[in-house]
C-alpha cells in the first residue's frame, strides 16, 4: 500500500513538510510494509492548471500528476495561507483528474504562524476532499509555529496527535479496501402525501 505525504508549502525549510514527514514515519512504525513517500511541492516545478485533460501533461506535472492519481492513501498538510491552504496545493488539485483520490482515505495537516485558522481544516481543508470523493480522517492536526524549537517538531501533545492521524489514517484505508459481504442497506419505504 503507498502512502503519500504531500506538502502543499514552496518554502525549502518547510515546518509542514515536517510535521507530514513525522506522520509517515509514526504510519510507518505502525505498518512496516507501507511504502510512503513525502512530496515537497517546492520540488517539482508544476505549471498552473490550464483546464486540459490531465493525461496531457509533461515533465514534473505529468509525473506528480501520476504519483498522486496512484497512491492508495494519502496524509496531506498544508501551511495555512490567508485562513486556507496554498494555491500551490490548489493548483495541484486542480491538475489531478477528478476521480484521482476517489475512495481514499486522507488524513489533514495544517501549519499556521498562530492557532487563529484552525478551523479552516474543517471548512477549507475538507470540502475539496468531498468534493474528489474521498474520506477525510475526522480529527485533522493544526500546528502552529510555537510547536517547533530548532527546526524540529518538539511538542510532544502535537506529536502524540500525529501518531494518531497516522494510526487512523492507515486503518480507515484498510478498512476502505475490504469487501464488505453484509446485507444492502434495508430500504425505507416513504408514504407518499395523498391529494385529497
Ligand atoms: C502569504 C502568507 C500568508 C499567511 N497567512 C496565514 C494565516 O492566514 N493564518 C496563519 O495562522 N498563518 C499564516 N501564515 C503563516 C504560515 O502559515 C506559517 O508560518 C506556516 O508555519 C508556514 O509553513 P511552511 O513552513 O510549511 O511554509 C501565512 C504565511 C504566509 C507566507
Amino acid at each position: 500500500m503507498k502512502l503519500l505525504g504531500i506538502s502543499g508549502s514552496l518554502s525549502k525549510h518547510s515546518k509542514t513538510g515536517i510535521a507530514v514527514n513525522k506522520a509517515l514515519e509514526f504510519a510507518k512504525e505502525f505498518d512496516e510494509s507501507l511504502e510512503t513517500e513525502l512530496v515537497s511541492l517546492s520540488d517539482y516545478d508544476l505549471v498552473f492548471c490550464d483546464g486540459r485533460n490531465p493525461d496531457l501533461y509533461i515533465g514534473d506535472t505529468r509525473r506528480l500528476i501520476d504519483k498522486v492519481t496512484d497512491a492508495d492513501v494519502y496524509i496531506i498538510g498544508s501551511p495555512i495561507y490567508r485562513g486556507t491552504f496554498t494555491g500551490a496545493l490548489k493548483n495541484l488539485f486542480d491538475l489531478i483528474p477528478n476521480d484521482a483520490l476517489k475512495g481514499k482515505a486522507v488524513g489533514i495537516i495544517a501549519t499556521g504562524g498562530s492557532n487563529h485558522h484552525f478551523l479552516a481544516i474543517e471548512h477549507q481543508f475538507k470540502p475539496i476532499f468531498g468534493f474528489f470523493n474521498a474520506y477525510t480522517v475526522p480529527a485533522g492536526v493544526y500546528v502552529n509555529n510555537s510547536h517547533y524549537n530548532n527546526g524540529e517538531l518538539t511538542d510532544t501533545e502535537i506529536l502524540e496527535r500525529l501518531k494518531k492521524l497516522s494510526n487512523q489514517t492507515v486503518r480507515l484505508s484498510a478498512l476502505l479496501k475490504r469487501p464488505f459481504n453484509g446485507p444492502d442497506q434495508p430500504e425505507i419505504k416513504r408514504e407518499t402525501l395523498q391529494s385529497t
